[in-house]
């Protein structure tokens, strides 16, 4: 019998003046597209913004409807966007901000977008590096690679791609 163990580390800035430049204004950038939101049903606003490498950013933000399941969190909006408008373009950073009251640390992305970042992730070499936050202050959360969040995942090469 052998055992493996999976972890990984992630970093905790105290707050957005800690990071570079292009990584708070990508982190603006989530933040005004929780203005976009469509959040009548949880009032939990979110945005994100995708920076390719070429430093293009993409914003989305999640839209619901009043049949809940079928409402899009906004990391998939905005990563639909960018694959419909720009093809697989490699993505350096996205980051996803929560305006709501009661959200007073950053939220991370569900199951289903692990999922769904996970198979972008999987088009490209690189590692596809993750800014968490909320929409006023905070801490903000880096964590280094989506596929750290999706330990053990299923993904297209169980299909042969
Ligand atoms: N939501 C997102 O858009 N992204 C996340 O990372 C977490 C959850 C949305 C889905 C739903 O509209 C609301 O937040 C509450 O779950």
């Amino acid at each position: 019998m052998k055992q493996k163990q999976v972890s990984f580390l992630y970093s905790i800035y105290s707050n957005r003046e800690s990071l570079s430049s292009d990584d708070q204004t990508l982190l603006e950038e989530a933040r005004l597209a929780t203005e976009m939101a469509y959040a009548p049903y949880s009032k939990f606003k979110v945005g994100a913004a995708i920076r390719t490498d070429d430093g293009q950013i993409t914003i989305g933000s999640n839209q619901e409807n009043g049949a809940f399941p079928i409402g899009q969190c906004a990391e998939r909006v905005a990563l639909y966007r960018l694959a419909h408008e720009h093809g697989r373009k490699p993505i350096d950073t996205i980051a996803i901000v929560v305006d709501n009251e009661n959200q007073l640390t950053p939220a991370s992305p569900c199951g289903s977008c692990r999922q769904i970042l996970n198979e972008y992730r999987s088009f490209q070499e690189q590692p596809m590096r993750l800014l968490l936050a909320v929409a006023e202050g905070g801490e903000v959360f880096e964590i280094n690679d989506v596929k750290d969040l999706l330990p053990f995942a299923f993904d297209g090469s169980f299909l042969g791609q």
